[in-house]
């Protein structure tokens, strides 16, 4: 019994000084193995027990017992310090609330110029227009000729472009289309009219979106650009027809706030000709206090150019201009961006700067 009691002391002894070093859960485990795991100390002596005369089974058995209990206490002590170490650890992380967030990947989006287009098509296949698209490289007659700019015209001046080089005779040049006709980056989605018109027959509304080119370049314009061109040909169109639509397609587009007018214009393949503006969405048409920049005061921005479709193109492919009529306009996707988004560098669009594109 003696001995046993000797045991028990230095057991309950060693627990004490291990229990100081237990600093982590692995610690921890590794100290109940040791005292009351399958092979541990106190285990130990309980399956000595059996050995002892039967007499001193009774107080022997409460001595282990009562060094089991001491040492299952000191185990949750030793949980209890753990966990209130990690709680301090926790507590004394110093967080810095102006870090930026931590993004596991940029979503992407779609881009502005995009975000319009899709919204100009949205709106005109919704008054049952479809969409079409034609070539960006073109003939000097689809491009000119066929829309009553003959090779002289001075309205060719403001559509200067990028010139293809024909390939030299014996190919004749200033045909229709195909080799050895003079060959340009297309300046206006106007061609298309034309393309549609030689390969269907009225009625027509579609519209054409694409890339168009011209010398030209500063912070509102751009050697690359984006238009929409619209064509509506049937028997009896009006131009009561294209303001209606047009109209519509503003108050869609901006809502129905800002007013609209069409202002006379020219140009060679539509007669008459409009220019659309519409009231200015920086100053709603107020032009001053303070002095618009954008509309130069004047309350108004041109968003488009129109007009009634020329006899002479109905001509150039074969539709009888005596038994049909249409309209045609063109716009510049960039310009209804930049009006709709407030964006004032067209450069922006092409640069690819995430911090700008996120915008939108
Ligand atoms: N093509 C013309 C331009 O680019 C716009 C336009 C299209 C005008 C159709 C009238 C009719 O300036």
């Amino acid at each position: 019994m003696n001995d046993l009691l000797n045991q028990i002391a230095s057991i309950e002894a060693d627990a004490d000084r291990e229990l100081g070093k237990i600093k982590s859960g692995e610690d921890l485990k590794l100290f109940r193995a040791r005292f009351i795991g399958k092979s541990g100390a106190v285990t130990k002596l309980l399956k000595m027990l059996g050995t002892l005369p039967p007499p001193e089974r009774p107080a022997a058995g409460k001595k282990i017992n009562e060094l089991k209990d001491n040492v299952l206490n000191k185990i949750s002590e030793a949980e209890g310090g753990l966990m209130s170490a990690e709680v301090g650890n926790v507590l004394q992380e110093k967080i810095d609330v102006t870090l930026p967030g931590r993004v596991s990947a940029w979503p992407g989006r779609t881009h502005p110029l995009n975000q319009t287009l899709k919204k100009i098509e949205d709106i005109f296949t919704g008054l049952g227009f479809s969409i079409y698209e034609g070539p960006e490289v073109e003939t000097d007659y689809y491009n000119f000729q066929a829309l009553n700019m003959p090779k002289d015209h001075p309205a060719r001046d403001m559509q200067d472009t990028f010139y293809i080089n024909p390939p030299s005779p014996p190919f004749s040049k200033g045909g229709k289309g195909g080799l050895g006709c003079d060959l340009l980056l297309r300046t206006h989605t106007s061609p298309v009219q034309i393309h549609v018109m030689e390969k269907l027959k009225p009625p027509v509304r579609m519209i054409f979106p694409g890339a168009v080119y011209r010398r030209d370049a500063d912070v509102t314009h751009s050697p690359m650009f984006n238009q929409v061109e619209g064509l509506m040909v049937d028997k009896g169109i009006r131009m009561s027809d294209l303001k209606g639509v047009l109209t519509e397609f503003v108050r869609e587009m901006f809502g129905e706030r800002l007013g609209v007018r069409f202002r006379p214009s020219f140009f060679p393949f539509t007669e008459p000709s409009a220019e659309l503006d519409m009231q200015c969405v920086a100053c709603g048409g107020k032009k001053s206090s303070p002095p618009c920049r954008l509309c130069k005061e004047t309350g108004w921005m041109e968003i488009l150019g129109c007009g009634m479709v020329d006899p002479n193109v109905f001509d150039a492919v074969g539709y009888d201009h005596k038994k049909v009529s249409g309209f045609a306009f063109g716009m510049g996707v960039e310009r209804i961006a930049m009006l709709k988004l407030g964006i004032s560098d067209i450069r922006m669009f092409y640069e690819n700067d995430v911090r700008f594109l996120k915008q939108f």
